[in-house]
């Protein structure tokens, strides 16, 4: 059977937007849907990515700065209208650029008119949709669930005399997915905004829709750390979670999720990513289904969480190879809205090899926004804190990695009009990190990033080919091959500080086309390839 040809999922690049934070277009300081419409066109012509994610857009009250969804079929005032959002998506297909949105299928808000009713009394029709438990017999909680933001998951409701259960904050109560009505209002959700042209879903904390439906109590955790948030959450961390989520009978649902994703459009044409974050790469992977019928791809939070050293980076590469199965696609991620960005992490310098890595590897690369640009977490005052999670735990905290898009070096970065305040603090790099500046620089990091995403369009062995790591090299570089039968490409990333020399004679001569540095294109010889500090190179290798 001849090979099947790549989906655009498993050829594209996908770009992560953050909608408050990407362009504001009527001054009220928080980013929006007409915003992002101005900016396609750097989207798709300047950076020359294929596909963008907007995290939510749906009206909610924030608790969750969107994540808390009061009605799924809708856009916040805050962001636009549907006809907005009708309009994002034409003129993002007519730049060629596929639109993947954000389902929130595991809770709503507090404040959706299904939870009003669920909560209204213990005999209402939607009482089932939501988990409700009475308390033991002394008025404790159910169980000892936990929330991820902290505390106990479960909430009293003095009204009817229930608790409630909420896998994150008690303003998201956590829908009932073995309730079939539930099920179907939420597959009609997804019917709704497939309709409207979207070709695909980030699919939020995927594994949390099903959890043990006895309600069993988590065991402690013996201190091997299985199944985590990012980063990680001590008092959450110290269960195994078990029974509160990814319960087995998951798969049936991520199965009949596919199915009606299949039954859209051409074949493979809409796709699921979902959000889950697994250290077991074999758990890992069988969520894309025994038969490849559940998640297009589940998130790959590898990158995020791994020392940055090249034997570390190797080790969550290679694992991950194996651990696929056969015919299944990864992907790769170094940032999002939930962890420290990539540049802070591990500094501007690796940030460079990263941005390598991530658009050299086999597997979808999803790039979070301004990490082209080299954004860095910006300091938030105990004052200026919003998000809930780091007003809880303020190191955890993710607002300095949602700041506002760094656009040019005028007032507010142009993210937002002169006058206007932005939502969270502008980084105080703006002037010198920002796309304008950076688009005049030959050496800046949207140009190593618009070089990387061109070179890895335009090569087979780049977006297809096979991966190999190599063994024999000095400690803190990573080298692998990605190749075609017609096509060969070697990456080598120097992880350190010093020089470094590759010898792998073995791999034959060919031609840097590009450096981390964007200072050298010239013939080598890989029994001898001298690496800068900090240097990743990109070689084209003859194939004789
Ligand atoms: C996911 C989102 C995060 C959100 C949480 C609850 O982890 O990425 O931002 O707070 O789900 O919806």
């Amino acid at each position: 059977m001849a090979p099947q040809e790549p989906a655009w999922w498993q050829r594209e690049i996908i770009y992560q937007i953050y909608p408050r934070s990407f362009q504001d277009s009527d001054g009220d300081g928080v980013g929006d849907l007409p915003g992002i419409i101005q900016r396609l066109e750097y989207l798709a012509e300047t950076l020359g990515v294929d596909a963008i994610w907007l995290s939510p857009f749906y009206p909610s009250p924030m608790a969750d700065f969107g994540y808390d969804i009061s009605n799924y079929v809708d856009v916040d005032p805050l962001f636009g209208t549907l006809e907005t959002f009708d309009e994002l998506v034409r003129e993002a297909h007519a730049r060629n650029l596929k639109v993947i949105i954000d389902f929130v299928p595991n809770h709503s808000s507090e404040q959706h008119p299904w939870f009003l009713e669920s909560r209204s009394s213990r005999d209402n029709a939607k009482r089932d949709w939501y988990t409700w438990a009475d308390a033991k017999p002394d008025g404790s909680t159910p169980n000892n669930w936990l929330g991820m933001f902290g505390g106990s998951a479960w909430t009293w409701d003095e009204a009817t005399g229930q608790y409630y259960f909420h896998s994150y904050l008690k303003e998201e109560p956590d829908l009932n997915w073995r309730n079939p009505e539930v099920k179907e209002a939420m597959f009609d959700v997804m019917r709704f905004w497939l309709e409207r042209g979207v070709d695909g879903f980030r699919i939020d904390a995927v594994l949390h829709i099903m959890k043990d439906p006895a309600l069993r109590d988590n065991p402690v955790n013996p201190g091997e750390r299985i199944v985590l948030g990012n980063p990680p959450l001590p008092e959450y961390d110290a269960q195994l979670h078990l029974h509160d989520q990814a319960h087995s009978d998951i798969h049936g649902i991520f199965r009949e999720m596919r199915h009606l994703l299949d039954s859209y459009g051409e074949e493979r044409s809409r796709m699921c990513i979902g959000e889950l974050d697994i250290f077991e790469w074999p758990t890992w992977a069988s969520y894309y289904g025994a038969a490849l019928d559940e998640l297009h791809m589940p998130f790959n939070f590898g990158l995020l969480r791994v020392p940055w050293t090249a034997q570390a980076v190797r080790g969550v590469v290679d694992a991950l190879e194996a651990a696929l199965p056969p015919e299944a696609w990864p992907n790769f991620v170094l940032g999002n809205h939930d962890v420290s960005r990539i540049a802070s992490r591990v500094g501007n310098a690796q940030a460079r090899v990263a941005m390598m890595l991530l658009l050299t590897l086999r597997g979808t690369p999803t790039l979070y926004y301004g990490d082209e640009i080299g954004m860095i977490d910006v300091p938030i005052t105990p004052d200026q804190i919003l998000d809930p999670l780091q007003q809880w735990a303020p190191e955890l905290g993710r607002d300095p990695a949602r700041t506002p898009m760094q656009w040019d070096s005028g007032p507010n970065a142009q993210f937002c009009l002169p006058g206007a305040t932005p939502w969270l603090p502008i980084a105080e790099d703006y002037r010198r990190v920002n796309v304008a500046a950076e688009r005049e620089d030959p050496r800046s990091m949207l140009v190593l990033t618009q070089a990387l995403i061109a070179a890895r369009r335009a090569s087979p062995a780049l977006f297809g080919g096979a991966y190999r790591s190599m063994d024999n090299v000095p400690p803190a570089c990573l080298v692998y091959v990605r190749e075609t039968k017609d096509e060969r490409r070697v990456i080598a990333l120097n992880f350190s500080s010093t020089d470094q020399t590759v010898a792998l004679p073995e791999l034959g001569r060919g031609r840097i086309t590009m450096s981390t540095v964007l200072d050298r294109r010239e013939p080598v010889n890989l029994a001898k390839l001298h690496l800068h500090p900090n240097e990743g190179c990109l070689v084209t290798v003859a194939l004789v």
